[in-house]
């Protein structure tokens, strides 16, 4: 298909109108006012936020990015800082390649002394990828730059309403979006998309009512703005099963640092026995016959879902050993799953 899309010309002037009114009070942000006043956001800031926003929603990325920024409070003192400290710092954000990226990401840009510019530079850099470059580039240094994620795509497929699959369309999308960037206020216009996406264009309650676009928005006017974006039909997850072992000694328990690729690589965790993958009509039920079985949890991750037995044991081989008193596993930066684990055995104890 070579069909373009159109879009109304005075699509960023309602956009950015609506975001004068309604910007988000956001610790990383400029808001519009003090950015017509000449105040800059902090690149290290609109970094940092964005990489933790890629995988979480805005309020507990804020308690990370508070935290993040307290103790280190630009680029220079993360980039100094101990990998395994940001590592655990992390836990609970998910994805650990990120932090892995964005501390490589760090010493380049502290190396450099600053972040660079534009987009097309600042794509190069570990983690940041065409989305996370183009909002760098529009919010920190007004490039007239498109930030396309889930929140712009769904306010456009429906503005729009395009009856293709998100999947098939997305290149094509972001083309559009590249032609209505205004050259004024770039980075205005990105937040505002994003935080119209995210209030106002909702996946399932959309509140068309508030709409800066309601007027020219196709999917409104067929009057069925949740049938967009189309999805194709995702596969299943598969499922993998394994067990995690609890193992206390002298009010310490037994964690193990993981190696260094693969799955919450470098990261704190349990000891666990292989994560096995499961046949799609099997049902999860069966731990480890070590030790004693305390429950299950459940976790999914990006491309498969877990379910992982907890078993206490009384002994246990690990080849990297952390240990950590048990009053403090909550200190120790475990990533969600093993919180999950550890969690179900301490309310089993009681
Ligand atoms: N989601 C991702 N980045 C964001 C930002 N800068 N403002 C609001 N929501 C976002």
């Amino acid at each position: 298909m070579t069909e373009n899309y159109t879009i109304n010309r005075d699509f960023a002037t309602q956009v950015l109108s609506w975001y004068d009114q309604n910007a988000r009070d956001l610790p990383w942000r400029v808001g519009p006012e003090a950015r017509e006043k000449g105040v800059r956001p902090d690149p290290y800031f609109v970094w940092l936020s964005e990489i933790m926003l890629q995988q979480t929603t805005i309020p507990h990325a804020t308690r990370y990015f508070l935290e993040f920024t307290r103790r280190w409070p630009d680029v220079f003192a993360l980039a100094a800082a101990e990998r395994d400290e940001i590592m655990a710092a992390w836990a609970g954000l998910g994805y650990y390649s990120r932090v892995r990226n964005l501390y490589a990401c760090a010493q380049i840009v502290a190396d450099k002394g600053g972040f660079p510019e534009t987009a097309a530079e600042l794509i190069r850099l570990p983690g940041i990828g065409p989305y996370t470059s183009g909002a760098i580039a529009a919010i920190a240094f007004d490039e007239q730059a498109a930030a396309v994620d889930g929140n712009v795509e769904r306010v456009m497929s429906r503005y729009l309403a395009i009856e293709q699959p998100l999947r098939e369309i997305k290149p094509r999308l972001r083309q559009a979006v590249e032609g209505i960037v205004p050259l004024h206020r770039p980075g205005d216009f990105a937040q505002a998309m994003m935080d119209l996406g995210a209030t106002v264009c909702t996946p399932r309650s959309p509140s068309c009512d508030a709409c800066p676009l309601h007027g020219g928005c196709k999917a409104f006017e067929l009057g069925d703005v949740t049938k967009f974006p189309v999805k194709s039909k995702a596969p299943a997850k598969p499922r993998r099963e394994g067990t995690a072992f609890i193992h206390i000694e002298n009010g310490e328990l037994t964690l193990e640092r993981r190696p260094d690729t693969g799955l919450l690589a470098g990261m704190v965790g349990l000891p666990t026995t292989e994560w096995i993958t499961l046949n799609p009509s099997a049902k999860a039920d069966s731990p480890s016959s070590v030790g004693q079985n305390t429950g299950f949890v459940e976790h999914v991750f990006t491309h498969f879902h877990l379910t992982l037995h907890v078993n206490v044991v009384e002994s246990i081989v690990s080849e990297h050993p952390v240990r950590v008193p048990i009053k403090a596993w909550d200190k120790t930066g475990l990533p969600s799953v093993f919180q999950k684990a550890v969690r179900l055995y301490l309310k089993h104890q009681h």
